[in-house]
């Protein structure tokens, strides 16, 4: 069994951040309810507890409050934020309720190294989310850094193994946050650094099946990264008792359903079925040119298509979803209260529900970057690990005013075109995201000898973090006319390319 580090969940939105850097050292540790008695810790063999920062006070009415003799069984704990108070209230020190939150960067000044700040510098910018503070050590603490506001910003019982920050290491803010987690899980816990995404395969390959047990699962398979990576993990859990959907929709990119047969019906062997559905979508959407309308229309129009195509499946119990953790919690925001930004992601909308299926999202806990690594050692090709976004909505939104069979048809030759190029010249790995984008103008050029009257191909090529924001990549002028060029000469029906040079904001990366 894998050494286990335990995180008593407080309510902060950071929990997952913490488990998730504790992956990073390559240590196991599990979430737990703030109250889990302290003998069930013992019992699976937990090396080191770590307490979550949370909204409370600590002497709120409310206040979560962790079983006390958890001090009492001999491992390591270390308090982040209210961690430290609940150390503080629980230990015999002091905490002092203050209204007003200290928010923010901080300067952290690191008075005595010892084994929770070794190696690190003696000055550090850190983060703060806390209002109440520590205001009196509990016996057998001694204070090891300062910060702008508080004396015991970094407290330590050597004795017993207890260590406590105010601050918060996990987040991204703070310099060398990941630095103080490790030392605590290495240096105090004394852990191995020995899990691996093989082993998070293993551990999650054995929890599905404990929990899908002989009953089926259905899958909405996309194509894109997160519900490929779901649909390789469960298949390698359950085999057959796993089905999935591919809607085709009449809106996809060139060869894209093809793509998908061949990878996971053949190469996979997993039970796909394929429901051809761009007729209906395309019949909705004619003569429709408001985006947001041709968004519902799709979103609706999906809903139902996997809803019927469910019926001819037979019964399932579970609808498996490629939902991330990022999707859980919209965004760990540090500008607002994150709690306010909580929501639930549904893909399928009410379905689970009305269907009364249960939900199985093996990937709820990771990361972006973590899936792609899980996807990489399930034996999923580069093309679908690192591939660019693709809206849901997909060519409907890159089809500027009313969509045609004739207009997709052009779009995705000249996207093909786009994507040949940038795959060929590595650039494609580079940007966030590459497309070609159909405009309803004609203008004028020449083609031979003959003159032409045809649309307008727009390149859409950005630069990105998270999507939020967005800057037009500065490609090499060489490639940028490969393109134009292939565009002109081989798509029927483009006389013009032009390149998007706005960034976002103030504009969006779709068009749509
Ligand atoms: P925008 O256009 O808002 O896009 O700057 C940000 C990111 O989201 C993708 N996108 C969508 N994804 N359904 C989706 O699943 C949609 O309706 C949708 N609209 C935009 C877009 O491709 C980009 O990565």
């Amino acid at each position: 069994m894998a050494q286990t580090i335990a995180v008593l969940d407080f309510g902060s939105q950071f929990t997952q951040v913490i488990a998730r850097r504790i992956r990073e050292c390559q240590v196991y540790s599990k979430i737990y309810h703030f109250s889990t008695p302290a003998a069930q810790l013992r019992m699976e063999g937990v090396v080191g507890i770590i307490l979550s920062g949370g909204p409370q006070s600590v002497y709120a009415q409310t206040a979560p409050h962790p079983d006390p003799a958890i001090f009492r069984l001999g491992v390591p704990v270390l308090g982040i934020c209210y961690g430290v108070q609940l150390m503080g209230h629980f230990l015999g020190g002091k905490v002092a309720h203050s209204k007003v939150r200290e928010y923010g960067h901080g300067h952290l000044m690191i008075k005595k190294p010892g084994k929770l700040f070794a190696k690190l510098p003696r000055r550090l910018r850190i983060w703060n989310s806390h209002g109440d503070k520590l205001t009196k050590l509990p016996p057998g603490f001694a204070a090891t850094a300062i910060s702008d506001n508080s004396p015991f910003a970094g407290i330590e019982d050597t004795k017993r193994g207890f260590y406590g920050i105010q601050f918060h290491p996990e987040v991204f803010h703070t310099e060398r946050g990941v630095d103080m987690i490790r030392n605590f899980l290495v240096g105090v816990c004394r852990v191995k650094q020995d899990w691996t995404t093989k082993d998070f395969i293993a551990h999650s390959v054995a929890g599905i099946r404990a929990k899908v047990g002989k009953s089926r699962v259905i899958l909405g398979l996309s194509g894109g990264v997160d519900s490929s990576v779901a649909a390789a993990l469960l298949h390698k859990a359950i085999g057959r008792q796993l089905t999935c959907v591919f809607v085709d929709n009449g809106l996809l990119r060139q060869g894209e359903r093809a793509h998908v047969e061949a990878l996971y019906k053949r190469n996979f062997k997993i039970d796909l079925r394929v429901v051809d559905a761009s007729k209906i979508f395309l019949s909705r959407l004619r003569g429709i040119t408001e985006p947001e309308q041709k968004r519902r229309i799709i979103g609706r129009t999906f809903v139902q298509v996997f809803e019927k195509s469910l019926k001819s499946i037979g019964h399932a119990d579970f609808l498996g979803q490629g939902t991330l953790y990022p999707d859980v919690i919209e965004s760990v925001s540090i500008a607002g209260n994150p709690a306010s930004l909580i929501k639930t992601h549904h893909n399928v909308g009410g379905l689970p529900a009305r269907m009364k299926l249960r939900l199985i999202e093996p990937l709820r806990e990771l990361f972006k970057d973590e899936v792609r690594h899980v996807g990489a050692a399930l034996g999923l090709p580069r093309e679908v690990v690192w591939r660019q976004p693709f809206p849901g909505p997909g060519l409907g939104v890159r089809v500027m005013g009313d969509i045609t069979v004739e207009k997709l048809a052009i779009l995705r030759n000249a996207d093909t075109v786009l994507q040949e190029e940038m795959m060929a010249s590595g650039h494609y790995w580079k940007v966030w995201q590459s497309f070609a984008v159909f405009l309803p103008v004609k203008t004028v050029g020449v083609f031979g000898d003959q003159r032409t009257y045809d649309y307008v191909i727009a390149l859409r090529i950005v630069e990105s973090i998270d999507a939020m924001t967005a800057d037009w990549a500065k490609l090499p002028h060489a490639l940028l006319q490969k393109i134009s060029s292939r565009i002109t000469n081989e798509v029927r029906g483009v006389s013009r390319v032009v390149l998007d040079i706005s960034s976002k904001p103030p504009a969006t990366i779709e068009w749509e």
